[in-house]
């Protein structure tokens, strides 16, 4: 049988990187807001390039606990699902206007944040491990 090891998780590092960059651009732009501000363009765009590039790359490493049959595929992806709906819901509450600047930055800050971290040290951490042993 034709196998081709080309699956790796060496993109992992750098999107991570890039997402806590752009996660740290929006909570920048949240603690700059005026306290009573309705969401501004800037904070919008910024939330929307995060979630774009979550969506991307959470897909990436779907396709790849696939081509490698990381058997915790469905648990990793429900994590993955899960905040990226939270992540919209959190645009919809901005412009419904029922959730304020200083709520999200706090969200961001204490949920969010750590669980991205914690999520990277462990979900991702696994799939990599596992994606080595599998001679990715
Ligand atoms: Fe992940």
């Amino acid at each position: 049988m034709m196998t081709e090891h080309t699956e790796s998780a060496d993109f992992m590092d750098e999107d991570h990187d890039e997402a806590m960059a752009l996660l740290a651009r929006v909570v920048q732009c949240l603690g700059e807001m005026p306290s009573s501000g309705v969401g501004s363009g800037r904070l919008r765009e910024d939330l929307l390039d995060f979630i774009e590039h979550s969506r991307a790359h959470f897909r990436r490493e779907e396709a790849l606990m696939k081509a490698v049959e990381f058997p915790p595929f469905q648990i990793h992806k429900q994590e993955h699902d899960t905040r990226l709906e939270a992540l919209v819901a959190y645009v919809d509450d901005l412009d419904a206007g029922v959730m304020e600047p200083e709520d999200l930055k706090q969200r961001l800050e204490e949920d969010f944040i750590p669980w991205y971290r914690r999520h990277c040290a462990t979900m991702d951490q696994a799939t990599a491990r596992f994606v080595a042993r599998k001679g990715g």
